[in-house]
């Protein structure tokens, strides 16, 4: 099994480039089957989810093209054939096709999803959405059947702004007779990427980016061209690299509204930045001073970018805290790190970080995907060797993660 060797002690600088987002277009392939007979998607990652939804399509009768990082999918012979357990179970995000599925045919049977594991993760909002338009959902073994005689138009309010249930909710609405409101919708950049390929498709929606989304049912869509968003946790991960380790370490091709609230939280603790509307750059920050961070839903400070900003923390000088309020576990990256000499405890879903710490190489088992990358970066500023066993995890998310790191200077390898 191949592993990850990390020797830290390098200063990163040049130019990383941001590649299209794993959660964007983790959603915009299961919704190209809405597409009547053909879509283009592009800047579609190099990363394994894609590899995974790329051969759920196939099973499903698509075919596609794909040229550098373009995508042409074509579902002229989409047929509805379960979602293989193999393949659903690889990622969180097959559960879109629950909710396109379900639109295109009135029926999906598909296994409970996968992703990374940090406590309960339920689907019940996603399935609320789809009863609330007439399906009728059973879970057979350990697989979801949704059926409908009809999809109609509803008016639907979430208890928690999910990113998965608006996106489910909106893509089975595609198809549903009249309009369907979705109230206290996520706001997370994705789902406005989603909406903007429903409505190149021909889909008539309004209120995407905001708490409420209105989505008119459709009889045919087709045609949809959309361009993944940058990925906005992997340059808010790179950026966080840079006040570590950086020296004019350029992160391009960002959009900077999306990871406004991780820059004003560097500012927050001294670090110095240049930032314009798609690239920062930024430099090891010499005084990191401590803070306290709330995990939110957009344009919050992203759960997703916590594991990354602790170990930030972990060379502050004082006590800071992080306050998880997304998911009830996700400190696992944290209790590794104090194994490269971190000081760091958990109380429930706060996490208390006393610095500044000297960090050392160790043999670690990455625990998820955000604590892989956490664990890149401790690597990095850490003294001598560090391996990462388990790392498919991390290429899950981060494209090219290894040449982008050696480009600007890191030594980084994979290694049998
Ligand atoms: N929740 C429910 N019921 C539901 C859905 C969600 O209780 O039906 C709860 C979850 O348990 C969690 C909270 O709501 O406590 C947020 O979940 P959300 O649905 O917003 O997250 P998700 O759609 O499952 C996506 C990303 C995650 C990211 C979150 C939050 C994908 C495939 N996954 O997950 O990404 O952390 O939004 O932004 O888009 C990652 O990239 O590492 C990752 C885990």
């Amino acid at each position: 099994m191949s592993r990850l060797k990390i020797t830290g002690g390098k200063t990163l600088s040049g130019t990383i480039n941001i590649s299209g987002a794993k959660n964007s277009a983790v959603a915009l392939l299961p919704a190209a089957i809405l597409a009547k007979s053909k879509c283009k998607i592009y800047k579609v990652p190099k990363i394994r989810d894609i590899e995974y939804l790329l051969k759920i399509l196939e099973v499903l009768g698509c075919t596609y093209k794909i040229e550098e990082d373009q995508i042409e999918i074509d579902t002229t012979n989409l047929k509805n054939a379960p979602v293989p357990e193999e393949l659903s179970q690889q990622m969180r995000a097959s559960y879109y096709f629950m909710g396109t599925l379900l639109a295109r045919f009135k029926r999906a049977e598909i296994c409970f999803p996968g992703g990374c594991n940090f406590g309960s993760r339920p689907i019940d909002l996603h399935i609320k959405g789809f009863e609330a338009l007439g399906a009728k959902v059973e879970i057979i073994k350990s697989r979801y059947i949704i059926t409908a005689k009809k999809l109609v138009g509803a008016r639907i309010y979430l208890d928690f702004a999910s990113v998965g249930a608006t996106i489910n909710i909106m893509l089975a609405a595609t198809y549903a007779k009249g309009q369907t409101i979705i109230e206290n919708a996520a706001r997370e950049p994705e789902i406005i990427n989603v909406a903007s390929f429903l409505i190149n498709m021909g889909c008539k929606i309004t209120g995407a980016g905001t708490s409420t989304i209105i989505i008119e049912g459709s009889e045919e869509l087709d045609n949809g061209v959309v361009e993944v968003f940058p990925d906005r946790i992997e340059a808010a991960t790179y950026v966080i690299m840079g006040a570590l380790c950086g020296k004019n370490l350029h992160i391009k091709g960002i959009i900077k509204d999306h990871i406004n609230a991780t820059l004003i939280k560097l500012k927050d603790v001294g670090c110095e930045f240049k930032a314009t509307n798609d690239e920062v750059v930024i430099s090891k920050c010499k005084k990191i001073m401590p803070t306290d961070v709330h995990t939110q839903v957009f344009p919050g400070f992203p759960t997703d970018v916590q594991q990354v900003f602790t170990v930030l923390l972990t060379q502050a000088k004082g006590k800071s805290h992080i306050s998880e309020n997304i998911y009830e576990l996700r400190f696992e990256s944290a209790m590794l790190l104090n194994k490269m000499g971190a000081d760091t405890y958990a109380n429930k879903n706060v996490l208390t970080i006393n610095g500044p710490t000297k960090l050392r190489g160790a043999n670690l088992t990455v625990p998820d995907l955000r604590g892989g990358a956490a664990l890149v970066l401790g690597a990095l500023i850490a003294k001598g060797d560090t391996i990462l066993d388990n790392i498919p995890l991390i290429l899950r998310g981060y494209e090219d993660i290894v040449e982008k790191l050696s480009n600007v200077g890191a030594k980084i390898e994979i290694i049998e």
